[in-house]
């Protein structure tokens, strides 16, 4: 069989070559929203999909297509052979030190799911304690509550200052004998805020506490390396890495998935079923009961091996210069509040125009072809800290542009003109 290999992207040393990185990108020049020009600027929502990561999902349709770990025909060999490559280059992503490590979830929800159960309904008990910051997003936030309210344990929240970051005295203060488990967040969605992960992973295992990392904002973004951070569990979706949705990846210490119990039960999960008993696979099988969205884990590896190629550190580069360029225009236009002023930030710029709620900017901006999102962006603890209902949030990728920085501002001056 023939097939046509996958172009890497286009990338010299250096910085990045923006224009040619877009070419990749055929949504980008075939959405005109309005008419107008589209500034995508929308990226911790879902980033999009570079050609070559469309190019392996149409190969893997047209050329690969058959279930997984279940045949011994061909395509099926060939199936699996993509499925577990695809795992490969997740555990060299996140430089796992084995490839047993790395469990295919259908995003970082899942994962942190995955860890409720698996570790938390077995190992967490009537009285003992969680860990989590007023940062996480609701998908780090609810599992540990149901968690809390079926066993009787009892959640602690680390605070976070105006500037939202985290106060990481009141942190470590956090810790008793009871604290069994943390669950942090390592980039901020509503915020954006970039939190010193590595030294809340000391000081939780310090205390003897096991982490969960929720990396859903940070791998866009950070190079992640889950043995320098030494974190027991890190979770992640992919479509927010320009890979296809209801894919993602859970990272959990090989010793810690031995220990756990299984999440969902079913086929592929199992080495042999009775009626009377049912032994467990094993790891990372025991976690992936049922035919798993194939296509979409080979898609994830693609766009994992897209982006390394491209290099996290140049893409981190030109992003925070893109922020740093955003808040310095943002600021100068006046009556803008920005939400979320850390030292370290991710490419977030959530902000308030006026009195004007932000659904009037959101639909505002998009007439001018400016994506942004609009609402609480499922992290409603994190309005309460600010006393705003919502904001309107721009997120920029490495594809984005300083002229769609020029037309982000230029939308929020119509606003500002328009409720004047
Ligand atoms: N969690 C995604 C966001 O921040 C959907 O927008």
């Amino acid at each position: 069989m023939s097939v046509t290999p996958i172009r890497q992207p286009a990338v010299d040393a250096g910085a990045l070559d923006v224009e040619r990185i877009r070419a990749d990108f055929p949504i980008l020049r075939n959405v005109h929203p309005h008419g107008k020009t589209l500034a995508f600027l929308d990226n911790a929502a879902s980033s999009q999909m570079p050609q070559q990561v469309i190019d392996r999902l149409v190969r893997y349709q047209t050329h690969e297509h058959a279930n997984i770990h279940r045949g011994v025909h061909t395509l099926s060999a060939i199936a699996t052979d993509a499925y577990e490559g695809a795992r490969r280059s997740v555990q060299r992503f996140l430089n796992a030190k084995e490839e047993r490590e790395i469990i295919f979830t259908t995003g970082c929800t899942e994962g942190v799911n995955l860890v409720m159960h698996g570790y938390g309904r077995k190992f967490i008990g009537a009285g003992d304690e969680i860990i989590i910051t007023h940062l996480e997003h609701h998908s780090n936030i609810v599992p540990w509550q149901m968690l809390c309210e079926e066993k009787g344990a009892k959640l602690k929240v680390v605070p976070i200052d105006d500037r939202g970051e985290l106060l990481v005295d009141d942190y470590e203060k956090l810790f008793t004998e009871r604290t069994k488990f943390a669950a942090l967040t390592h980039v901020s969605n509503a915020l954006g805020t970039v939190t010193p992960i590595r030294r809340l992973i000391d000081i939780a295992h310090s205390h003897g506490v096991p982490v969960l990392v929720d990396g859903a904002q940070a791998v866009p973004h950070i190079a992640v390396d889950v043995q320098a951070l030494d974190c027991d569990f890190y979770a992640f979706s992919g479509h927010k890495i320009c890979g296809p949705t209801g894919s993602g990846a859970l990272y959990g210490k090989a010793a810690l998935l031995e220990k756990m119990q299984p999440f969902k039960g079913g086929g592929d999960m199992i080495l042999s079923v009775t009626f009377e008993k049912t032994t467990y696979n094993t790891i990372p099988h025991k976690f992936e009961a049922g035919t798993p969205p194939i296509a979409a884990m080979i898609g994830l590896g693609a766009a994992l091996d897209y982006v390394s190629a491209i290099g996290l550190e140049r893409i981190a580069a030109h992003e925070h210069a893109l922020l740093e360029y955003a808040t310095e225009q943002v600021t100068a236009l006046g009556g803008v509040r920005i939400i979320g002023t850390a030292r370290e930030k991710a490419a977030v710029l959530s902000f308030y125009v006026g009195d004007v709620h932000p659904h009037d900017v959101g639909t505002l901006l998009d007439e001018e072809g400016v994506a942004v999102r609009t609402g609480h962006h499922c992290a409603q603890p994190v309005m309460q800290r600010f006393g705003v209902p919502a904001t309107a949030r721009a997120s920029f990728a490495f594809y984005n542009t300083f002229a769609e920085v020029d037309a982000l501002v230029a939308a929020i001056r119509k606003v500002q003109k328009l409720f004047a």
